[in-house]
């Protein structure tokens, strides 16, 4: 069975979609098979950040409803070899419950090593943390930080037991000029799940994704996202 991972951003505009979108290409960059599912109803964005948004026909509303098969809506990434998305629909009135979603990600880590939901905070997100790998994104600033530790206790609630934290968008020197937190220890403290790894603000591939373009060089946040691919793919690297 691959492995599912719901990614969850604590805020909107925390960074939750590009960490999903970076670390597809991360872990298939490993040589994996990886299919990143676009979980945002009416709110997409992974199609436009991977390179696939000028192809859709079909998406997971269609699969869930019955109109199309599985492989319909799966569109592969030049991005990387092995990079597939599913898009989420674009009307918002289709309802998609945690228990659907869940049986649509069981069904698909059959076929792909790694299966990386992208999804808003909500109780979708919280229902799926129940059963999957979670990890919330959020940014060292004090309103993501409290949206992350709200992600953090309402996943627990909904009895989620893996639930790791990204740091994005982070600037060290901002980080500390503004003084908001003592150092990141706090920040990890107030979220309060464990550090797997720290994405770095970066306007280069921030750029690339808007635009829908593979990156010809290594970015610094590439770099990070490597690092947490590894991470996650079970190689026992140092956090720094
Ligand atoms: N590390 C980063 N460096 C530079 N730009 C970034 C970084 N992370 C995210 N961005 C940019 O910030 C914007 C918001 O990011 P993104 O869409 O990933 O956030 P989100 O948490 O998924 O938001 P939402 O909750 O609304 O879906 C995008 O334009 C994205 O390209
Ligand atoms: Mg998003």
């Amino acid at each position: 069975m691959g492995k599912v991972i719901v990614i969850i951003s604590s805020k909107g505009g925390s960074g939750g979609s590009f960490t999903a979108a970076g670390l597809g290409v991360s872990l298939s960059k490993r040589g994996k098979s990886v299919l990143v599912i676009d979980c945002c109803t009416g709110m997409r964005s992974i199609d436009l950040m991977l390179g696939v948004s000028d192809r859709l026909v079909f998406d997971s509303g269609d699969v869930l409803s019955g109109g199309c098969h599985i492989s319909d809506a799966v569109y592969p990434s030049d991005f990387a070899d092995g990079l597939y998305v599913m898009p989420a629909p674009l009307e918002e009135d289709i309802s998609v419950s945690a228990e659907n979603l869940k049986h649509l990600l069981d069904t698909l880590s059959d076929s792909y090593e790694y299966v990386l939901a992208d999804c808003h905070a909500g109780d979708l997100a919280y229902g799926l943390s129940r059963y999957f790998r979670t990890i919330i994104v959020a940014q060292a600033g004090p309103l993501s930080v409290r949206c992350g530790n709200r992600v953090f206790m309402k996943c627990r609630e909904h009895c989620g037991n893996d639930i790791r934290l990204v740091i994005s968008r982070f600037d060290e020197k901002g980080f500390f000029s503004s003084a908001c937190f003592s150092d990141l220890d706090e920040v990890i403290d107030k979220v309060g799940a464990r550090l797997l790894g720290i994405v770095p603000e970066d306007e280069v591939l921030g750029l690339a994704f808007e635009k829908g373009l593979p990156l010809k060089d290594k970015s610094k946040s590439v770099y990070a996202l490597d690092r947490i691919a590894a991470r996650i793919d079970g190689i026992d690297i140092p956090l720094f």
